[in-house]
């Protein structure tokens, strides 16, 4: 595997034609999360399992560590975190960008693509030119390591110039494609319908609902979920990405819950209700993986962890961008409705590594036999059970050094769970990077459980059993490793503490 890594990398700098290297030991580079070797990011693209494998296509700049010349990067693997570069999938051809978009396996050959009766994985996407967007199809029948794009282009145009973001999924119940895509600035999606994905036609619109204002919808998602413990019953999710308009300014992931009965959907909430994906400032344009083998039945996203605000200022070389760790997606019924909780997808566990356990002890007790073990790091995969008692605010701080610290906390009252990285290390980037994003979180039996992941640049905060998300970017220095709990105004206690460090997916 690790000859693969380091080839892969080569094989992506030598067509970008870069003498550049990429170690994945530079400054603030994460070491379980998805980053290209070189150059820009964004949006995660094409996100599905095929033959074993496990892929990811992403917006990528083949040319430099800025938004542009956006072109479909690609790379594969087989537990969701050890990825394989692979050559750029889907380049700029002359002055028509390939943006965001997903993928499908065609198992039943509609397309006609397939070959010796191997069925071929069909890449939708958005053509871009300075003045339209229209909706294209690829074909790849060498397991998506080559690429041909279809004479037929482009398979959906309309009247409208901000029209991009095609997810396709095969719908059972009308046996045939189904297409959402957005009308970016009307802030609509549209669903098509197509029996061979080739030829569209229009089903229904939905929106604006939801988040108000937001500047445009982008990247949207449909998928059904069970619910939790109710045998039988099911529910639609339409996932569809804001730019702006996110509660702590810039861009975020709202999502519905409803029906969709082949042609339409329909929202269960108020139009106004705006629900979120995740909380923190640094996830956008979340897609799912489609064809997960029924037996493994997961509903795993990916999203972009930036925020257009500030996504062209992060100070990471030579890279800019990274993709958040694959969660796994459920829905479940609380007090207020149904809402999705998540989870980091559980293949993670291959890379712990170094741990501590500690039960039922006082704060300050936890801290000594955290500094007594020596248990520190930059890449951490943190579970916790706290006690809030009398404690008003009460949390971890982690990547901790000379005045710099992350904290994840939580307060009585309101009862919240946030991050605050005011003090995570370089914030002067971006006049609106350094602050506090905090989410509602109700303790049951006052208490409150916790996942946190470390990832040297990258906080990904999982409270209450995963009913909040909440994903911050943070830049500390190298030195920054220190983990530590504290309790302000009263007295909490660690019911459960298990913490490992997690060895690098890249070396
Ligand atoms: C979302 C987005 C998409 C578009 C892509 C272009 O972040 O603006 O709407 O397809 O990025 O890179």
């Amino acid at each position: 595997m690790r000859t693969l890594l380091a080839l892969g990398a080569v094989v992506g700098l030598a067509a970008a034609g870069f003498a550049q290297t990429a170690t994945y030991k530079e400054p603030y580079r994460p070491q379980f999360h998805f980053t290209p070797a070189i150059n820009w990011t964004n949006d995660p693209n094409g996100l599905v399992y095929h033959d074993g494998e496990w892929h990811i296509f992403y917006q990528y700049n083949p040319f430099g560590d800025l938004w542009g010349h956006m072109s479909w990067g690609h790379a594969v693997s087989e537990d969701l975190f050890r990825w394989q570069h692979l050559p750029v999938a889907l380049p700029e051809v002359g002055e028509v960008m390939a943006y965001s978009g997903s993928a499908v396996v065609d198992h039943r050959n509609t397309s006609g693509f397939g070959r010796g009766g191997e069925p071929p994985l069909i890449a939708i996407y958005t053509s871009r030119t300075v003045t339209d967007q229209t909706q294209s199809i690829a074909y790849s029948n060498d397991r998506g390591r080559t690429w041909s794009r279809y004479e037929g282009n482009p398979v959906l145009d309309v009247d409208d110039p901000a029209f991009r973001d095609p997810k396709v999924f095969w719908h059972e119940g009308t046996q045939r494609w189904v297409m959402a895509v957005v009308l970016a600035e009307q802030r609509k999606v549209s669903l098509y319908g197509s029996p061979d994905l080739k030829e569209w036609t229009h089903l229904s619109d939905f929106g604006p609902e939801g988040a108000h204002p937001v500047r445009n919808w982008e990247c949207p998602d449909l998928f059904e979920l069970p619910v939790e413990g109710e045998p039988g019953r099911s529910k639609w999710i339409l996932q569809v990405d804001s730019g702006m308009g996110h509660p702590w300014t810039g861009s975020g992931c709202q999502y519905f819950v409803g029906e969709f009965d082949g042609v339409r959907f329909t929202n269960d909430n108020p139009p106004e209700t705006a629900l979120w994906l995740d909380w923190g400032r640094d996830f956008y344009a979340a897609q799912s993986y489609s064809n997960v083998p029924a037996e493994d039945g997961r509903r795993i996203v990916i999203g972009w962890i930036s925020n257009w605000m500030y996504a062209r200022q992060k100070p990471t070389s030579p890279w800019r961008g990274a993709q958040s760790v694959p969660r796994e997606l459920r829905l479940k019924r609380f007090p207020e409705g149904l809402r999705l909780v998540q989870q980091p997808a559980r293949e993670i566990d291959s890379l712990r590594g170094q741990s501590i356990l500690l039960r039922d002890l006082g704060i300050e007790e936890a801290n000594r036999r955290i500094a007594s073990q020596g248990f520190k790091g930059d890449t951490l995969d943190l579970q916790a059970e706290i006690v809030i008692g009398t404690a008003i605010d009460v949390g971890f701080r982690v990547l901790q050094g000379e005045g710099e610290e992350t904290l994840v906390g939580f307060t009585a009252s309101p009862a919240e769970v946030y991050i605050d990285r005011s003090k995570s290390g370089v914030v002067d980037f971006h006049e609106t990077f350094a602050g506090r994003h905090s989410a509602r979180l109700q303790p049951s039996d006052g208490r409150v459980s916790v996942r946190i992941l470390v990832d040297r640049s990258v906080v990904e905060v999982f409270a209450g059993d995963g009913r909040v998300a909440i994903t911050d970017r943070v830049f500390p220095r190298a030195a920054s490793t220190a983990l530590s709990l504290f309790a302000e105004g009263g007295e909490a206690r660690v019911a459960s503490l298990q913490a490992w460090k997690i060895r690098s997916a890249w070396h």
